[in-house]
């Protein structure tokens, strides 16, 4: 008996390290996603082109790996109840080749549900039987999207027994993933439900979104982006929390505002899944997704992710600690007309002078003591790499 209990605490406080030891997702995860900029078109060609020029725009050298499918790229089920590509995917595992051998990774969608959000056909009774069609596809990446369960979830006679009911479908499809023995990154998607940020690492998430969508408008994007205080110590390697994909490129957005898109996405240690169309990007566009520094701190070895300092009306200040000792600190300007804001860096634990780097100017600010009072433009940030 005593043997029984022992393995069981050994088991409970084993099972989230053992979910992380596949190696997968050590870093958050970078690529691309298909659904906010093309929606329902998505198809072959469209993810053949987005492949070509995430090589050719330099993206893939700046560490952009995933190529990932979103919804509506599911057709009928054979006879045999194997899940088959509609007529816009004519041949996955061609296409999973094409894009490995660009030396890129191919993701792919699905839903717990008998349908998913789009109303294609979901994974539901069919779990083992779809994770081993991915693998032999070649698939590298899986979005997991609850859509289709909450029917069954509603159903269900009180809220502990509709948790059970979501908790036992992403256990479910993450246990036939890796009995396929293919190393497939999941990406837990059900808009932060019931804090996924406390179980989604125990049921094999890799990532896990903690809101609902994303739009490319700045309200949205900074209402979820700022409202992520406090969830840090739920994320490190292996097991991240996603604030939703990339809106960057997409138009709705000022380059000021895409660079705190950016700059808070990198503090957050978040998935940096691009949602624009790669072939037809502007040279801008190319280089708000590729700043060097910017990805290094979302990229950073320690994996800690940052959080709130302060928030003086319109300012907000977040810091992110980084594996050599240094702070990333965002200094942002949330109202529409520029400011100048004041920061004290002592209270993010320096002491006496600082010496800075502007990450997306690109220069060095030299020394500085006391009081920074820097002028921060309308929606936009000083985003600084902060040394003692
Ligand atoms: C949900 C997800 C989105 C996208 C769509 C596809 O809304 O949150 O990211 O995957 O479904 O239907």
């Amino acid at each position: 008996m005593m043997r029984l209990v022992l393995a069981v605490i050994w088991l409970f406080f084993t099972f989230p390290a053992i979910a992380q030891k596949d190696g997968l997702a050590a870093r958050p995860p970078m690529g691309w996603n298909s659904w906010n900029h093309f929606h329902r078109q998505v198809d072959d060609a469209i993810i053949r082109a987005q492949a070509e020029a995430m090589v050719s725009s330099g993206m893939r050298d700046a560490g952009y790996l995933y190529i990932n499918i979103d919804d509506t790229w599911e057709g009928e089920r054979d006879a045999k109840g194997n899940i088959q590509a509609n007529s816009k995917f004519p041949d996955m595992k061609a296409l999973a080749d094409f894009v490995h051998s660009k030396g890129l990774k191919l993701g792919i969608y699905s839903s717990p549900g008998a349908k998913t959000c789009a109303r294609f056909e979901g994974s539901l009774w069919h779990e083992l039987q779809d994770a081993q069609t991915y693998a032999a596809w070649g698939i590298d990446y899986l979005k997991y999207d609850l859509c289709g369960l909450r029917e069954e979830m509603k159903a269900a006679p009180t809220s502990e027994a509709a948790h059970k009911i979501m908790i036992d479908a992403y256990t479910k499809m993450h246990d036939a993933l890796r009995s396929t023995g293919r190393p497939i990154l999941y990406s837990l998607c059900q808009y932060g439900q019931d804090a996924v940020w406390e179980w989604g690492a125990d049921v094999g998430g890799n990532l896990w979104r903690t809101t609902g969508d994303i739009s490319d408008k700045y309200a949205t994007m900074a209402e979820i982006g700022f409202g992520q205080a406090g969830l840090g110590r739920f994320a490190g390697p292996g097991h991240w929390n996603d604030p939703d994909m990339l809106e960057v490129g997409n138009g709705g957005m000022t380059a000021d505002e895409y660079r705190t898109h950016m700059s808070l996405w990198a503090i957050l240690a978040a998935p940096l899944l691009a949602g624009n169309d790669l072939s037809t990007m502007t040279p801008e566009t190319v280089s708000l997704l590729t700043n060097h520094d910017v990805i290094a701190v979302d990229q950073d070895a320690a994996g800690k992710q940052g959080d709130r300092v302060s928030a003086e009306g319109p300012v907000e200040v977040w810091a992110r600690s980084l594996a050599d000792g240094s702070k990333a600190v965002g200094i942002f300007n949330r109202q529409h007309a520029a400011l100048v804001a004041r920061v004290d860096f002592a209270s993010m634990g320096f002491k006496g002078a600082v010496k800075a780097w502007d990450l997306w100017q690109e220069k060095e600010l030299g020394r500085i003591n006391g009081l920074f009072v820097i002028k921060v433009p309308a929606h936009g940030v000083v985003f600084l790499k902060v040394t003692q």
